[in-house]
C-alpha cells in the first residue's frame, strides 16, 4: 500500500505519533460549537430515535472492548443512560437478553474479527439494533451493521491498535456526547465537551513531547518480569488498556487492577519486584488513588504515577506527567504515555514491535 514507514523504526511507533493528525480527522465535520453538541450522519438516528434508547452496549475484542469500556462509563455520564462493555467472544456464546431499546455498538478497527461479526450477526437475527464502530470501510462488520461511526484513524499496520483505539473513544465520546444532549444535558456543559473534544489533538501532542522522559523511565523498569497497572472508575480501562500493549510487545506479564481492589488480595503480591503502574487523574478521587500508592509503597513496592496532579514529593518513585483536560476526557490523554511506555519497554528488550509472537492484527479464526 503507499502507507509507508518514512523516518520511523517501525509502524506502532508511526502511529502512536499520528496520534494527534488522527483525532484532528475524526473530529473534522462532526462537531457543533453552536448547540454544543456531535453529529454523527452515519448513525441515521433522528433525534426521536435517539431518545427512545434506553441502554447502551458496547461489544468488541481485546483492545477495542477496553475503548467500549470507556464508551460506557462516557455514556452513563454525560446520557445518564445505563451503559456497558462485553468481549463479543463472550456475547456471541451466551444466550443474552436482547432488548429493542438497546443501542449496540459493534467496535471494530479491520471490521473484520470473526467474534465480533458472529456477536452481530446474533445480535442482528434477535432483532437488536446494532452500530458499527470501524475503521475499516467495506468491511465484513461494517456492512453487517449497515449504520454507525467511521474511525477516520487512517490504516493501522501494527499489530498492537493505538491510533484506532484512540478514535474509538473520540467517535464513544462524540455519541456519549449526541445521546446527552437529546436529553438531559445542557448546551453549556454540552459546549465544554465540544471545547475539550477540540483540544484533544494538542494535549496528545503535549504527551509525546514527552516521550524521551517516558522512554526513560521504561528503561529503568526494563528488567521487571511483571507489572500491575491499577486505575479506579476512569482509570480502570485505562490500566487495562495499558497493561494489555505491555503485554502484546514485551512479553512482560501486566495484570491490571482496579485500585479498591488491590487491598482484596493482589497486594500480596507486592515486593521490590512487582512494580506498579498507577493511573492519577487530577479528578474528584485524586486522595482515594494517593492512598492506594501509600498502600503499595509500604509493602515496598516501586510506583510509576502517570498523573495531571500535583502529587507529595516523593511519593512515587517515577512520574509520567499528563496535561489537564476535561476530566471526562482522561482516558484518552492518559493512555497515549501508557501506549508510549509499553513501545519502549519493548524496545529496549529487542521485540519485534509490530509483529509481537503468536498475535494477528485482525482475527478472522474462531
Ligand atoms: C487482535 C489484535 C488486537 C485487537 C483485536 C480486535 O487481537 O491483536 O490489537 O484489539 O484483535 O481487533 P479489531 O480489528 O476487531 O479491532
Amino acid at each position: 500500500s503507499d502507507y509507508q514507514l518514512g523516518e520511523y523504526a517501525n509502524f506502532m511507533h508511526k502511529e502512536i505519533r499520528e496520534q494527534p493528525e488522527a483525532v484532528r480527522r475524526t473530529l473534522a465535520g462532526r462537531l457543533d460549537e453552536r448547540f454544543g453538541t456531535a453529529r454523527l450522519g452515519g448513525l441515521n438516528l433522528d433525534p426521536r430515535a435517539m431518545r427512545g434508547i434506553r441502554r447502551v452496549k458496547f461489544i468488541g475484542c481485546g483492545s477495542a472492548y477496553y475503548a467500549g469500556q470507556i464508551g460506557a462509563n462516557l455514556v452513563e455520564e454525560w446520557a445518564r443512560l445505563p451503559a456497558d462493555a462485553e468481549p463479543a467472544s463472550e456475547l456471541r456464546y451466551r444466550n443474552p437478553v436482547v432488548e429493542e431499546d438497546t443501542l449496540y455498538v459493534a467496535v471494530s478497527q479491520s471490521g473484520e474479527t470473526a467474534d465480533t461479526l458472529a456477536a452481530v450477526q446474533e445480535l442482528c437475527r434477535k432483532g437488536g439494533r446494532v452500530i458499527g464502530a470501524v475503521n475499516s470501510v467495506g468491511s465484513a462488520i461494517a456492512r453487517a451493521c449497515g449504520s454507525g461511526v467511521f474511525l477516520h484513524a487512517g490504516p493501522e499496520v501494527s499489530v498492537a491498535s493505538t491510533k484506532a483505539y484512540t478514535n474509538m473513544v473520540v467517535c464513544f465520546a462524540m455519541l456519549a456526547l449526541s445521546l446527552g444532549r437529546v436529553r438531559d444535558l445542557s448546551v453549556s456543559d454540552g459546549a465544554r465537551i465540544v471545547e475539550a473534544l477540540q483540544s484533544l489533538p494538542d494535549h496528545i501532542t503535549a504527551v509525546l513531547s514527552g516521550e524521551n522522559t517516558i522512554s526513560e523511565v521504561a528503561k529503568e523498569h526494563s528488567n521487571a518480569e511483571r507489572m500491575f497497572f491499577v486505575g479506579r472508575v476512569r482509570g480502570w480501562p485505562v490500566a487495562r488498556e495499558g497493561a494489555q500493549k505491555l503485554k502484546e510487545i514485551s512479553y512482560v506479564h501486566a495484570e491490571a487492577y482496579q485500585a479498591g481492589e488491590l487491598k482484596h488480595g493482589p497486594l500480596a503480591l507486592i515486593d521490590p519486584a512487582m512494580p506498579s503502574v498507577v493511573v492519577v487523574p487530577d479528578d474528584e478521587l485524586l486522595a482515594k488513588n494517593i492512598a492506594t500508592i501509600e498502600q503499595i509503597k509500604a509493602r515496598g513496592g516501586p510506583v510509576i504515577a502517570v498523573t495531571n496532579a500535583e502529587l507529595p514529593e516523593g511519593l512515587a518513585d517515577s512520574l509520567i506527567r499528563v496535561p489537564r483536560g476535561e476530566p471526562e476526557l482522561d482516558p484518552i490523554l492518559f493512555t497515549v504515555p501508557l501506549q508510549l511506555f509499553a513501545y519502549h519497554l519493548a524496545r529496549h528488550l529487542g521485540r519485534d514491535i509490530d509483529k509481537p509472537r503468536n498475535l494477528a492484527k485482525s482475527v478472522t479464526v474462531e
